[in-house]
Formats: C-alpha cells, structure tokens, sequence
C-alpha cells in the first residue's frame, strides 16, 4: 500500500477516519491529548474533554472513542484512540495503538484512513512516531481472507489510502521513516501468509518455491537442496523425519551480503520449517491438529527476516538456513526407537517422533557450524512447554551467550517483541542421556522446553548461539483487536532490528 505523508491542519484532512490519541495521568482521572487531538476537541468545542470527564473515554490503552463532527471538519469520522499511562508511552504504544484504531476503522467500512498519533516525549522522536505508526497500520490491517467470499471477504470493505499527518516535519526523514515502517511490516505479513496458508498448499517444496520467488525479487541469493543433496549431505535428523512423508523435504539457503569484502561470515538464522507436524507415529489428538499448519513459523520469521534486511540493507553478512519437511505417519515413517544419525556425526534415540523439530534443527545448525556461521540464532514452534510457561506473551530465548541474550532482548524491545530468558544449566543434560545413542531425543513432561533446547546446544559447536521457542507466540488462537486469530509473524521484526545492530 503506498502511504502518503501530508501536511495539513486537522479541519482540512478529508476522508473516512481521522485517528487521534489520547494519554491517562496516573492518579489522575483526566486525560492528556495528543496536539493534534487537543486542535480536533478546540474545532469541537471540547467535546472530547468532556465525554472524557463524563467517563465515557478513559484513554486507557486501545480504547477507542469514535466522534461523528456532522461537518465541522472535513473528515467523517474521528476515532480517539487510548495510549495508556502518560509516563509510560513509548513507540510501541503507538505502534499498538495505530494497529487497533486501523484495524477497527476498516472492519467499519473505511477506505480512506489518516493517521495523526504523533507524540513526542523523551523515547520517542518524530521519526520514531512516524514509523510506528506506518508500521503499526500496515500490522493491523492486515488479513487472509483469500479461501473466504462475500460478506466474509469483507466485500471489498478495505483501507486502501493511508495518510499520515507530518505538520512541520522534514520530508526526507518522513520519507524515510515511513519506509523503513513498510519494510518491516510488509516482511512480517509476508511471513504471516507462509503461516496462514494451509498445509496441502504451503508444502517443503512450496515453501521453497516463495523463498526462492522472494528472493529474486528482493536480490538474495537462494540455493535449494533436494532430497538427493541433502542425503549427500548426511543430514540425518531431515531424511529421518521427512521419510514418513509423501513430499520431498528441502534445505533453503538464503544469502544477503551486506559485507561482500570481508571474510567474516556473517550471522546465522536458522528456521525449523515443518510445513504439517501430525506427531508422526507418536501422533497427536485431533483437537487443535489444524494449527499444526504453523509448525514452520520460524521458518517463515527467518525467510520474512531476510525480505527485510535485504530492503533495509546493512553492513552485515546474513545467512537464511532452512530444513523443512512434514511429519506424517506412514508405512515409511520413522519409529520410535530408531536412532539417527545428524550431520555431525552425533546420534540420537528417537522416543517420540512428535519431537521432530529439534532432528531437523541438529542438522542445520550443523550445517551453520560447518560454515563458519556465528552467531547462530534459531527460531522454533518447538515445544508446547513453553506454551504452558510464557503463552502467547514472551518468546523463550535459550542462549550460550550473554550479550547475544541482551542484544536480542533490546532488539526485540525496540521492535515490540517480547524475550524472556530461559536457563541452560548442565545438570539438565542429564535428562537426555540415552543407553544406547549418544544423546536421547526427549526428557519426559519436566522442563520440557530446556531439555528440548539442551540437546540442540549439542550441534551448535563454539559458535554464540540463541535459540527462540516461539511455540507461544507464533500463532493465536483467538482473534485480538490488534490483529487477527492465525500467525503473528513474530521474529521478522527482531531479526531485521538485531542485524542492524550487529552491522553497527
Ligand atoms: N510443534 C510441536 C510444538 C508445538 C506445540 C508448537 C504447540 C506449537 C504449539 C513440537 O513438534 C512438539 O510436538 N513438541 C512436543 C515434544 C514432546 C513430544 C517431547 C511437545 O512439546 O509436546
Ligand atoms: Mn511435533
Ligand atoms: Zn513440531
């Protein structure tokens, strides 16, 4: 969607929506207003203030007030939109805020939407407000409803012009900011309808057929391993799992070279890429089963994660690794009991095929390793462990690496994503000893997500390496104001923020 910028007064913006925010000060009961909110309540002789002492509107945090100015200003509608505590706003509650307001201006029917949310305050600079609230817009409205007809469709009802209000700004860095608010917004929906599509679409070899399509367009480089390339390879944990499946697994590469003179070989993601996880043999209940389509939303963080950063461009070498497959249970499927073999060498009891994602990580971590790759920083829907400790909130982050775990934390609060860091502590390990194979696949229901993390640490060699259980936050179940039930996207953002740091 192009997104204008404009520089008008709040009485002349034309259109559908006019969205304005509003603040709360703690202990107080009055509101605080947005500049541009403050001009709309003037021209409406305070009727803003006053529904606000009323308690009508409290600016509480996504609330919304919607206002009808019958022709006092040029606009139809203006929504109010809360931001919370006034102490406490920073970007992303104007990123949240412009998702909301948007998202609720096109589920009533508007097409014509501007945006006019800037605050400023110690955190935020204008061009921070702008590309929020770009990034934020483009966030909310953003939906799959390509299976759907008719009324379910919306009927066409879509915002389709979007303008933000940049009274007295630069234009080069509102340009700028606005892009930059696109890049990475456009990265994570892209990443979102990988997720979204179902899986007797979205196949390993589909999979691979958009990462390649991606990256022509965006200039990466892309090399796709087939079934043959990848037994050469000896990857062990992916033919294991793939060969219950009637589809081919692949191995996608990306490649950004932000750095083509140096010999540092840059940054390693790596995305576990299982297209449909039914368990396997070790098949799961039918309840929930559908949402096993999102089993490779890491994968699809780090394929939107290289969209943006080939867009946004920095100074970095960044390598894509990408083992995908099904697990399904056949006649050809594999068994517990099995032992694999991984690309390094390394043997693994197999106790339960449901926990296939960690097989297919070993071998591409592996690869990463023999590539001279670090950091590595893997992605996973792997445990439904963390599901039960962060929910849909906090991503767990495992790391063997200090500052990687605070860089990457920063990174994801820059960007509004939440880490929260989990423990490898060494007396784990003792959990995933196995009689008969070097490492065993799976320590039972307790710290089912360390274990689980544990014995990926044993393929990441002396590489800095962090690993991301988005198991939680990749996917949700029931719809939000901000967005949709179905992928999240979450990753793409954090990566693209993180690479940018390292470049510096
Ligand atoms: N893909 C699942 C994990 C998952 C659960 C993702 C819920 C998203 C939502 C993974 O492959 C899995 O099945 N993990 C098992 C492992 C167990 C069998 C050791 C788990 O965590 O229950
Ligand atoms: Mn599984
Ligand atoms: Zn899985």
């Amino acid at each position: 969607m192009n997104i204008q910028a404009i520089a008008q007064s709040v009485r002349e913006v034309a259109g559908d929506v006019l969205i304005v925010a509003a603040a709360r000060k703690a202990g107080e009961t009055t509101i605080t207003l947005s500049p541009l909110a403050a001009s709309v309540d003037q021209l409406l002789d305070g009727l803003i203030s006053q529904r606000s002492a009323d308690g009508e509107f409290k600016g509480s945090s996504g609330e919304l007030f919607t206002i009808h100015p019958l022709g006092r200003l040029a606009v139809k509608r203006v929504i109010v939109v809360g931001l919370g505590k006034q102490e406490t706003i920073s970007t992303q509650s104007l990123r949240r805020a412009s998702a909301i307001a948007t998202r609720h201006a096109q589920n009533t029917g508007a097409h014509d939407v501007t945006l006019a949310l800037q605050w400023k305050n110690s955190t935020i600079n204008s061009a921070q407000a702008i590309q929020a609230q770009a990034e934020g817009a483009l966030l909310g409205l953003y939906t799959f409803k390509k299976y759907q007809h008719g009324e379910q469709n919306g009927n066409g009802r879509e915002v389709s012009q979007l303008r933000i209000l940049t009274e007295g700004l630069e234009s080069a860095d509102v340009e700028q900011a606005i892009h930059r608010g696109q890049i990475l917004a456009e990265a994570t929906n892209f990443a979102r309808d990988l997720v979204n599509e179902p899986p007797r679409v979205l196949t390993p070899t589909e999979l691979a057929n958009r990462a390649n399509a991606m990256a022509g367009q965006f200039g990466l480089e892309c090399d796709i391993f087939d079934k043959e390339k990848i037994a050469e390879l000896q990857m062990g944990g992916l033919l294991g799992v793939a060969q219950g499946s009637a589809e081919p697994p692949k191995f996608i590469i990306l490649r950004y070279r932000g750095m083509p003179q140096s010999d540092n070989k840059g940054l390693a993601f790596v995305g576990k890429g299982i297209t449909f996880d039914s368990g396997g043999i070790s098949i799961k209940p039918a309840a929930g089963m559908d949402e096993m389509k999102g089993d490779m939303g890491g994968a699809a963080a780090v394929i939107g994660a290289m969209q943006a950063i080939a867009a946004l461009k920095p100074a970095i070498n960044v390598t894509a690794l990408i083992p995908t497959s099904e697990n399904m249970p056949s006649g050809t499927a594999y068994h517990p009991g099995d032992i694999l073999r991984i690309m390094n060498g390394k043997t693994i009891e197999i106790i339960n095929t449901d926990a296939e994602g960690r097989l297919i990580l070993a071998d591409a971590l592996s690869y990463a390793v023999k590539e001279g790759l670090s950091p590595i920083i893997d992605l996973a829907t792997l445990t439904g462990g963390i599901v039960i400790a962060l929910g849909d909130v906090m991503t767990g982050l495992f790391s063997n690496n200090e500052t990687l775990t605070n860089e990457i934390i920063a990174a994801g609060r820059t960007v509004g994503e939440k880490y929260w860091p989990m423990p490898l502590d060494d007396e784990y390990s003792d959990l995933i000893r196995s009689d008969i194979a070097d490492i065993k696949q799976t320590g039972g229901r307790s710290a089912s997500s360390i274990t689980a993390a544990k014995i990926l640490e044993n393929f990441v060699g002396d590489a800095k390496w962090a690993h991301l259980d988005i198991a939680g936050t990749s996917y949700v179940d029931s719809k939000k104001a901000h967005q949709e039930k179905g992928a999240t996207g979450v990753g793409v953002r954090t990566l693209a923020e993180l690479a940018e740091r390292l470049a510096k």
